[in-house]
């Protein structure tokens, strides 16, 4: 009895040594039924068999030679035989060069199932950048990417959009993919602005939020068969860095990578999702595949989140090959695994796998730590049900590029486009307007789809896409062909980078414009994606510039078409334009749905998720600190602050007008855990109908480290016929209100607080301060 008593004091007080911090409840509840398979299969694994499961290769490194060079794939069976047998590689990623036919998917895995069974028994785990639709998937639907789907603050169509994202995974038995993607696109020059869903934390995270909920589903213990897991990504601070390009070093203080950076990757994982990949970059000079805190403090201890983390592309040999924080490979996977690393994306080589098992027995690496990564691994893939069911049959998903999800597209594509200006209501362009269609944006497919599409880059789009239509196409049906006349000005360099032009030929188009009554004039990008999207300059091209300013002189009016994915700079073509549309990336649909906007059969609604500079060196966010504005002091010397913007975030016009009523709250005083309930009665004031996101922002008057100058609170889209009202709620909870301190803790501060709804504020006063440091759930 004693003896008994003792063992129990000393088995807890073991525990209590061992894991000395408080557990708290896990962020997804366990299935036992598949926690006790997980460890059954893990105790009779060998450790190359963990290390295996820990490893992901690309595609590329098993493409038989002689059928690359012919343009086909095949594998070449002595190195799937290395890779899957002998080094048992649990994961494979990515596309043989281009997006292929749910059929041809489900042969190629078939080929990696039958291996990875047989060697180890373990299937496979392939994951794909399906970015803005199933991208690499031939045939499948390509929604607008999602900073269009940010400006559509259209929840449910991001559900939708996720939805069948999954579903046309699934049908190419892929049963992962690396998004929804969280970074704050919060600066205009990054190369990867469009991949996100804008500047604004709360924006990312709703959207990741519904986004994880569609393609997950609701149980992420089990992955439906028309489901598949998110990696969301790229965790965390990656938007922001100090050069603007492209995997360089991000510098952000404690406050807002807490406070904002990560808001996003925490509503994802409460919506369950089951993976995330990790930021390429440093950020504060810490590479985050090196960093413990971010990924095992935060996500693996404080939520308690069993999930499965990720490293970019190649990551732990950026370590030592470009952060020098590694002297050699072998110190890098030490660093990455004992950070919280259970997977590395080596995509070219598998000497991961024999430096990692030396690391282990050396004593480098704990046994503990291989068990912990193998186990999520394998947890991942029995939530997703491979073990019963590897290969799915896309013939038992008929709805695979239909035209039932090509309209969510269209609709999509409608709600996201921006109407910047409209002088004189010139758009609507009636039925007959002659136009003319010109700028190097205007016929094609590439630029309105972007990056990540049948290709990495993007640069084939064209060739795939021959039943859509692009924007002249678009017209062209609409207004009728008769009526369309098309001369490009400029056009982008077949072959070349991205950003090369031919010899503009703006003379051709300016005679054009001699028998139109608008010019509609589409510029921006050509598509690219990563690190080749670097530039050093956001102004727009020059020629691109120089073709608006010729057909401004003709004195016709100009229609001014951005297709484009980060914001250049167009302060001297602005004024020259008496309409502005920017279309973002909307995808395939993009044509259709610009011209139903054109022709006035539908409606805008989109607003910018980012604020769009006016001058290069002008670069801000709405959620500025508030001294970055501030009047003249007294005195002799000026030292005033300005900001200069060509549009602010969340503008964005429509055919119709709203107008907002007094806003109401359900209590004036409250605190943290108050819930609050605004409302504002919207109507709709114009001729015809239309679609509002209503957009509530908060700002804090006095805070204890220098205020932002507004912070997104909530927002809701609303329909409104014309004349019609409706009543809008926003709700939310005091603690919503609340900001992360520099010593890293959120903190709710007693004092008033500015709420703002469309034109109308009123003023709420927290009566009691509160401080917290574990993450707001
Ligand atoms: C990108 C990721 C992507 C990965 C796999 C990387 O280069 O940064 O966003 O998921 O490649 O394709």
């Amino acid at each position: 009895m004693r003896l008994h008593l003792l063992l129990i004091i000393s088995a807890t007080l073991v525990m209590f040594a061992c894991n000395p911090k408080p557990q708290v409840a896990p962020v997804i509840d366990k299935d036992p039924a598949i926690e006790r398979k997980v460890e059954d299969l893990l105790s009779k694994m060998t450790l190359d068999e963990k290390i295996g499961q820990m490893t992901q290769l690309s595609i590329d490194v098993m493409w038989d030679r002689e059928a690359r060079r012919a343009g086909t794939f095949k594998f070449d069976e002595a190195i799937l035989d290395s890779v899957i047998v002998k080094y048992k590689v649990g994961s494979i990623l990515n596309i043989p060069g281009v997006a292929q036919t749910p059929e041809r998917w489900n042969e190629i895995i078939s080929v990696l199932q039958q291996k990875s069974i047989g060697a180890t028994g373990i299937p496979c785990l392939y994951g794909l950048d399906q970015n803005h639709g199933a991208s690499y998937t031939m045939g499948a639907i390509m929604f607008p990417q999602p900073i269009n789907m940010a400006a559509s603050f259209n929840r449910d169509l991001v559900h939708e959009a996720a939805v069948i994202t999954a579903y046309e995974t699934r049908a190419s038995s892929v049963p992962w993919t690396f998004n929804p993607t969280l970074d704050l696109g919060r600066d205009p020059r990054w190369s990867r602005l469009w991949e996100n869903y804008g500047e604004d934390a709360f924006v990312n995270a709703e959207m990741g939020r519904v986004a994880t909920l569609g393609m997950q589903g609701k149980d992420p213990n089990h992955v439906g068969r028309e489901n598949i897991a998110v990696c969301v990504k790229h965790y965390m601070g990656y938007g922001v860095p100090v050069s603007g390009k492209d995997r360089t070093p991000a510098i952000i203080s404690p406050s807002d990578l807490r406070d904002k950076h990560f808001a996003p990757y925490l509503a994802s994982i409460q919506a369950g999702a089951l993976s995330i990949m990790v930021n390429s970059g440093s950020v504060n000079g810490v590479p985050v595949h090196a960093n413990y805190q971010l990924l095992t403090q935060w996500l693996k201890e404080e939520l308690n989140w069993d999930g499965l983390i990720v490293t970019d592309w190649a990551d732990i040999n950026n370590l030592f090959n470009r952060e020098k924080v590694a002297a050699n490979k072998k110190e890098a996977i030490k660093m990455a695994i004992n950070a919280g690393i259970d997977m590395s994306m080596d995509p070219y080589s598998w000497d991961f796998c024999v430096l990692l098992k030396e690391l282990v027995e050396e004593g480098q690496v704990s046994m503990e730590r291989i068990d912990d990564a193998a186990r999520r691994v394998l947890r991942l893939k029995f939530r997703l049900g491979l073990f019963e069911e590897s290969l799915h049959d896309p013939k038992s998903y008929p709805l695979f590029g239909s035209t039932e999800h090509y309209n969510v597209a269209v609709k999509a594509a409608e709600e996201s486009m921006i109407l910047l200006k409209n002088k004189d209501n010139i758009l609507p362009l009636a039925k007959g307007t002659k136009i003319l269609v010109t700028g190097p944006n205007a016929n094609s497919m590439r630029t309105l789809n972007g990056g990540w599409t049948y290709t990495w880059q993007g640069e084939m789009t064209d060739i795939f896409t021959g039943e859509y239509n692009t924007l002249l196409e678009g017209l062209a049906a609409k207004f009728g062909a008769g009526n369309i006349i098309y001369e490009p000005g400029v056009t982008y360099k077949d072959g070349a980078n991205w950003w090369e032009e031919n010899t503009p030929e703006i003379d051709k188009a300016v005679s054009a414009a001699a028998k139109a009554d608008v010019i509609v004039v589409c510029v921006g990008e050509n598509s690219y994606c990563e690190t080749p999207g670097n530039l050093t300059d956001l102004t727009m091209s020059a020629n691109q510039r120089e073709l608006v300013k010729a057909l401004a002189k003709t004195g016709k009016p100009i229609v001014l078409v951005l297709n484009q994915g980060r914001p250049r700079i167009i302060k001297d073509i602005e004024p020259l334009a008496s309409a502005i549309v920017y279309t973002l990336l909307p995808g395939n649909a993009g044509g259709d749905a610009f011209a139903n906007l054109i022709s006035g059969e539908a409606n805008f609604s989109g607003k910018l998720p980012f604020t769009y500079p006016l001058e290069v060196n002008s670069l801000t966010t709405y959620d500025y600190k508030v001294s970055e504005e501030s009047d003249t002091m007294e005195g002799a010397y000026n030292y005033n602050a300005s900001r200069s913007l060509q549009w602010p975030f969340g503008y964005g016009l429509s055919y119709t007008t709203f107008r907002y009523g007094d806003l109401k709250v359900n209590k004036e005083n409250f605190t943290a855990d108050d819930e609050l309930v605004f409302e504002v009665e919207v109507t709709n004031t114009g001729k015809v109908k239309g679609k509002e996101a209503v957009l509530l922002y908060s700002t804090d008057l006095v805070a204890s480290i220098v205020p932002d100058a507004r912070r997104l609170r909530a927002f809701e889209k609303v329909e409104l016929e014309p004349g019609q009202t409706r009543t809008v709620k926003l709700a939310l909870k005091g603690k919503d209100l609340a900001f992360v301190g520099f010593d890293g803790k959120w903190i709710l501060e007693e004092g008033d607080f500015e709420i703002n709804v469309g034109d109308k504020k009123l003023t709420l006063r927290c009566t009691k301060t509160k401080k917290w440091d574990t993450p707001n759930r």
